[in-house]
């Protein structure tokens, strides 16, 4: 006799998925290979299964092309408020974001005002509302900040300069960073840190060019702020921004810390150009330097890639050396150089996308950055034979300008963002409903640290 049917349980029954809206068929990265793959997107813009053949929705054919989650951007500043609308602004800053593949940008506080209290953050998320192509964490400035709490629970992460750069003057001094750190401690935001100990800057050096600059701010400055950092209590989310040098990436992981580097100071050195658009802090280093310093990227080493996006007007970057402002545009080139390099065989494709997407989305601890289930559907479509040479007239960040003219770039030709396409044939056909993000969870384990 046949035994009784089974009665399944309520919660037996599998989850009930959304209706996908669309299908993604192309090539991505899965377990470490280039496999052909079709990519279910459901009606509340996530990824809702993965497989050989999916069905039930419009699907697109990307051909050839490789499909791969967006980035994210740890480290941009889009100038605004305060800064000239004509150099960058909260539009102008996403969007070029959105067409170098970047879906979410963290905006540092050095802006002006500086953001240090509530009503300043509320300031800056009301300007980047209905403006902003992508998402957008905002960072606060906690030094200048009498009352931490607020300013923490309306804050995406902190920021952290110890040395006075573009936009700041007041650092705290050694004796102010222990209670710095403690007030930290309360809150479990992403903290990032400028290391530079102007204790170490040269005064005897004569910064009128790259070289000149990097002797006047040298590495032993980073590696000191880095010291001084060491002292900091366990328990703290401690990222330190821009690291130029594989001293200080070794000397970062050994204290169980984040870190970036920037993509100029993977392909830049101080002898890359001699007027003021490559000057920028920390300094571009020797080549001795950048070749150890890509060489660390290269094998994986280096946690995190992050743009540091810090234009600045063309007419101030002409000015003489020691006049001009620090920093560098970035934030549409960062991945579209080093997918290049992905192309050319320099770099290998994961550990691009685990620095520049997959590690950076889950230090701001969001369901981004990977081509998985329950994933937002933030994805890239790139096409690896279509490169370009880069031109600062043709990019969309406000400035006009890159310290990487003529370099090979590879854009992406669609942009998903939470499946609805934003970039399409390499050109922004998207609206500007990017959101205010705080981190969703706190890295575990296995967070970018
Ligand atoms: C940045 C800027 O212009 O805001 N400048 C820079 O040289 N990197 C500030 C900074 O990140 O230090
Ligand atoms: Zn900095
Ligand atoms: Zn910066």
């Amino acid at each position: 006799m046949a035994p009784p049917p089974v009665r399944r349980h309520r919660s037996d029954s599998p989850p009930k998925l959304p209706a996908p809206s669309l299908i993604l068929a192309g090539r991505a990265l899965l377990g470490g290979r280039l496999q052909p793959v079709e990519i279910a997107i459901g009606e509340d813009g996530r990824i809702a299964s993965i497989g050989r053949i999916r069905t039930g929705a419009p699907r697109h054919d990307v051909g050839d092309a490789v499909i791969l989650p967006a980035a994210t951007d740890l480290h941009v500043h889009l100038r605004d408020p305060g800064g000239s609308p004509d150099v960058e602004n909260f539009s102008t800053g996403t969007i070029a974001a959105a067409l170098g593949g970047t879906t979410l940008v963290g905006e540092m506080p050095n802006t002006s005002p500086p953001v240090t209290d509530p009503d300043r953050m509320a300031e800056k998320a009301a300007r980047a509302h209905g403006r902003a192509a992508v998402d957008v964490l905002l960072y606060a400035d906690p030094v200048g900040a009498t009352d931490l709490g607020p300013l923490a629970r309306a804050a995406g992460g902190f920021k952290v300069y110890l040395s006075p750069t573009s936009g700041i003057d007041r650092v705290p001094r050694p004796s102010e960073l222990p209670p710095l750190w403690r007030r930290m401690l309360a809150y479990d935001l992403p903290i990032s840190v400028h290391a530079e100990d102007p204790a170490r800057f040269d005064p005897r050096a004569i910064p009128s060019d790259p070289t000149g600059w990097n002797e006047w701010r040298p590495p032993a400055a980073e590696e000191a702020a880095i010291a001084m950092v060491a002292s900091a209590p366990t328990g703290l989310r401690l990222h330190v921004a821009h690291v130029t040098t594989a001293r200080s990436v070794a000397r970062v992981r050994e204290l169980g810390w984040s870190c970036e580097v920037t993509p100029h100071h993977l392909l830049l050195s101080d002898g890359s150009g001699t007027d003021a658009r490559f000057k920028v802090n920390p300094p571009l280093r020797s080549e001795e330097e950048r070749r150890a310093l890509w060489e660390a990227y290269r094998s994986g080493r280096v946690p995190v890639v992050a743009s540091d996006h810090a234009p600045h007007a063309l007419a101030d970057k002409s000015l003489p050396f020691e006049q001009a402002p620090s920093g560098v545009p970035g934030a549409e080139t960062m991945l579209p150089l080093l997918l290049s390099r992905a192309r050319s065989g320099e770099l290998d494709l994961g550990v691009l996308v685990a620095t520049a997407c997959d590690r950076p989305a889950r230090w701001f601890g969001q369901p981004l950055g990977r081509v998985a289930v329950g994933h937002r559907a933030n994805l890239l479509v790139v096409d690896f034979r279509s490169r370009t040479a880069l031109s600062g007239r043709h990019l969309h960040s406000a400035c006009g300008w890159t310290p990487f003219e003529g370099w090979e770039a590879i854009f992406p030709r669609e942009h998903y963002r939470d499946g609805v396409r934003i970039v399409e044939d390499g050109e922004y056909v998207g609206q500007p409903t990017g959101r205010i993000l705080r981190p969703e969870y706190a890295p575990g384990p296995d967070r970018a640290a």
